[in-house]
């Protein structure tokens, strides 16, 4: 009689532990759809990896210079002791702009860009993004292509 009782408890707690791991299975499954979902609504550049990049000493960038770093896919701009970052990402459909004497084109449909990033002539929609310029603590600029800035605001150091 005792016996069959603990066979019973034994049966009933083993079938408590299926049914709470079901539940919890569905509701991983729920959470994930969910995360699945709201990744889905939410632009693709807040997930992106590797937004953040050093780009080296500011020593490294002369005065007066602009710099097309080709792994990044974007310009350091050096005035002075001020340092910016461009993106050559040409806002019509993703090509990479060229410097030119005066500002930057577009080799794939002609967009033209003022030193400021500005559309001259289209078919660019927007102008090029500037990007968060900071000095990271062992003093190497560091950009962060997920935080774009206005013109006007850049490192001084
Ligand atoms: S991608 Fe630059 S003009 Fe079309």
């Amino acid at each position: 009689m005792n016996h069959s009782h603990l066979d019973h408890d034994a049966v009933s707690r083993r079938g408590f532990f299926q049914l709470t791991l079901g539940w919890l299975a569905g509701a991983f499954a729920a959470a994930a759809t969910g995360a699945a979902g709201v990744r889905f609504l939410v632009p693709n550049v807040l997930f992106e990896p590797g937004q953040r990049f050093k780009a080296g000493k500011p020593d490294d960038y002369p005065d007066g210079s602009i710099t097309f770093l080709e792994d990044e896919r974007v310009f350091l701009v050096r005035h002075g002791n001020t340092f910016r970052c461009l993106s050559s990402v040409c806002t019509h459909l993703g090509c990479t702009v060229n410097r030119t004497s005066n500002g930057y084109h577009c080799p794939c449909h002609g967009s033209v860009f003022n030193n400021q990033g500005n559309v001259v002539s289209g078919p660019a929609p927007r102008a090029l993004n500037w990007f968060m310029v900071t000095l990271s603590k062992d003093n190497r600029l560091l950009v962060d292509k997920g935080q774009d800035v206005s013109e006007e605001k850049y490192l001084v150091i």
